[in-house]
């Protein structure tokens, strides 16, 4: 049996019982073995602060490296260097998609990033109201396409533009929007003030959000900026590919996150135990032949010998006591991180495994009371309303204090996706539609917020299965939903916040989706149901038109102009119909769209121009149309 016998130690408080300290997870100023990847970091922002003359275009710097090897931790450190030289550090990250499908709020992470900027600009010590004018005119009529997808956007608008809105009748509400974030970020930034948007774990981003990192990654006009961009290499492949052809004509800051060395390791061993005395070198070797330095799994390892009572400490000798031969034994397994994990998990209470499982489909991060709500639920078939609600809370603190959630500003969140990952593991695939049953049903009749109409139609589409009765709903299902017209028209709500969000990438997928649910039924969805039938398809046109997929545009389109009852409901078509020959640059097929729409407007078009002489001398006419040739 070895002991550690540290000075330091003599100051850990009176409280400690012999085997309960607790381990001290090393904060980020504590990283151990990363000066080079800090210094690399740090030199680039420099760069950016001396560029006084703006002649420097924007920065980006890319860290990768496996899950748990310290990217988020290394970014964070330019956090205070960048505050401290009045730069504004903002940051927004993707997270996993839960049971396979994102229900993470469209362009979140950029979104989420974007309205902390705006609350640092408020924060600068020399923000005044000429600064805010400033900001106002930089905006300019940019800041209407961006009031609904930032939150805290309001101080920076002029009364015109708080009311918002997008237009969304034509191709270019999408380059619109991607140009109104470019202006956003130049407006907030100066010479004085550089910005660093820091957008993590992008390997999870949406193809909405790609296309817009994709967008700013390409303004060469921006300044003053530092972009950086975080994924884990062994799922990056839309990361990956995003940056092939960026890296050939731009130079990029590559940050890649190897493992820890043997005395990093020690160090953070070391740190972990608040000691460090030279006892502790057995312990960190067999650490890292564990773990092979990845930090995240030095911090699991000695977390678990710690759990398991392989290490415990000692009050009044005020050391750490192992035996490194057990360890050994015990630890023979391979202790890879999912099987420390799931040997824990499966020790845990039914019950509260039940709960957590509901709690990994909400998503990464959750809120407490929807967990409460959802999972209570699913108790009631064995307790009481009451009973239930509190064994959930109870089950809440119990997975804090064991160490599988973190409370955060807002709710709660995993401590480790990987956690979270192992809980959905757990769910049996026929028990996952009865799951995202409960969860939709939740969002769509428990919340006001409208926000929520897409969580709504991720969970519902996910247990459609399950809702349309090939298994029978349940008493839980607080709504028969049997019609699918019903998730249809959930999904047309989800698509008309994304879209006025400007994710129409998203707006377009419900859109399909739900349109997937009608067709099912082609033999009578537009007699039947024709309104909702209806929308959905002119929706869907002009979102294709908008994300550029102009074959599928065209298509949809054409079934609108056939199904549309009257003219009124033509118009929108009709100028699709137009612009989406217009944006293919077919020009002749343009024109003939064009007289084809007037004609079924019932506007007359003279066989030829009359050319007339206007009072200031100048000729104002045209020729045939007929006779434009190109
Ligand atoms: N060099 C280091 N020294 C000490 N602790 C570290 C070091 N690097 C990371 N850690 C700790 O390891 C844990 C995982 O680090 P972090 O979250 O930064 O990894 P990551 O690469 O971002 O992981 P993921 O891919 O899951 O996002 C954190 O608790 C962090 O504090
Ligand atoms: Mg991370």
């Amino acid at each position: 049996m070895s002991a550690v016998d540290d000075q330091s130690l003599s100051t850990i408080t009176e409280a400690c019982h012999y085997g309960t300290l607790a381990l001290q997870v090393p904060t980020p100023q504590l990283l151990c073995g990363r000066s080079k990847e800090t210094l690399t970091l740090i030199e680039a922002y420099q760069k950016v602060l001396q560029n006084k003359d703006g002649a420097l275009s924007k920065t980006v710097i890319v860290v990768h490296g496996q899950s748990g090897s310290g990217k988020t931790s290394l970014v964070d450190e330019l956090r205070d260097p960048v505050d401290a030289s009045h730069g504004y550090f903002c940051a927004g990250k993707f997270f996993q998609p839960s049971g396979g499908v994102s229900s993470q709020e469209p362009h979140s992470a950029i979104m989420a990033a974007f309205s902390d900027l705006c609350d640092l600009v408020l924060q600068s010590l020399d923000f005044d109201n000429d600064r805010r004018i400033e900001i106002q005119q930089a905006l300019g009529a940019d800041a209407k396409l961006l009031v609904k997808a930032v939150s805290n956007l309001s101080p920076f608008l002029d009364g015109d533009s708080q009311l918002g809105g997008i237009d969304t009748k034509n191709e270019s509400a999408l380059a619109k929007f991607k140009v109104a974030c470019k202006t956003f970020l130049r407006a907030m930034s100066s010479t004085t003030h550089p910005i660093v948007l820091f957008i993590d774990d992008i390997q999870w981003m949406d193809e909405g959000s790609r296309q817009l990192i994709d967008a700013i990654l390409h303004d060469d006009e921006m300044r003053n900026f530092v972009l950086i961009l975080a994924y884990r290499d062994e799922e990056a492949d839309s990361a990956v590919d995003m940056f092939r052809g960026f890296r050939e004509k731009n130079s990029i800051v590559d940050i890649a996150m190897t493992n820890l060395d043997a005395g990093a390791v020690h160090e953070m061993v070391s740190a972990l135990l608040g000691s460090s005395s030279e006892a502790i070198g057995v312990l960190s070797d067999l650490a890292v032949s564990k773990t092979l330095g990845n930090p995240f799994h030095v911090i699991k390892f000695m977390e678990t010998i710690q759990r398991e009572g392989l290490l415990l400490f000692d009050v009044d000798k005020s050391s750490w006591i192992f035996d490194i031969d057990q360890i050994k034994r015990e630890m023979m397994v391979s202790n890879t991180l999912m099987k420390l994990l799931s040997r824990r998990i499966q020790h845990l209470d039914r019950a509260m495994q039940e709960v957590l499982k509901i709690a990994s489909l909400l998503g990464y991060c959750f809120s407490g009371d929807m967990l409460v709500q959802v999972a209570s639920v699913a108790l009631e078939e064995k307790h009481t309303k009451t009973t239930a609600t509190e064994l959930v809370q109870s089950f809440l603190a119990q997975a804090i204090t064991e160490g599988f959630i973190e409370r955060t500003k807002v709710g709660y969140q995993f401590s480790h996706d990987k956690l979270q990952a192992s809980f959905q593991a757990m769910i049996a695939p026929s028990d996952a539609g009865r799951l995202h049953c409960h969860i939709g049903n939740q969002f769509v009749f428990c919340t006001q917020d409208e926000d929520y109409m897409c969580h709504a139609a991720i969970h519902l589409n996910s247990a459609r299965e399950y809702i349309q009765g090939k298994i029978p709903n349940d008493r839980l299902g607080r709504i028969n939903l049997e019609a699918d017209d019903k998730l249809t028209s959930i999904n047309l709500e989800a698509a008309k916040r994304c879209r006025d969000k400007s994710a129409f990438v998203n707006a377009a997928s419900f859109l399909r989706y739900g349109l997937k649910l009608l067709n099912g039924d082609e033999q009578n969805k537009w007699t039947r149901n024709f309104d909702l039938a209806f929308e959905m398809t002119e929706t869907l046109a002009k979102m294709e038109l908008i994300i550029g997929n102009l074959d599928a545009c065209k298509e949809i389109n054409a079934e609108v102009l056939r199904r549309s009852k009257s003219t009124e409901m033509k118009i929108s078509s009709l100028v699709i119909d137009v612009e989406v020959r217009m944006a293919g640059n077919e020009m002749e097929e343009t024109i003939t769209a064009a007289k084809r729409a007037l004609k079924k407007l019932g506007v007359i078009m003279p066989r030829r121009a009359t050319v007339i002489r206007g009072w200031s001398g100048y000729y104002v006419g045209s020729a045939s149309l007929d006779d434009l040739t190109f």
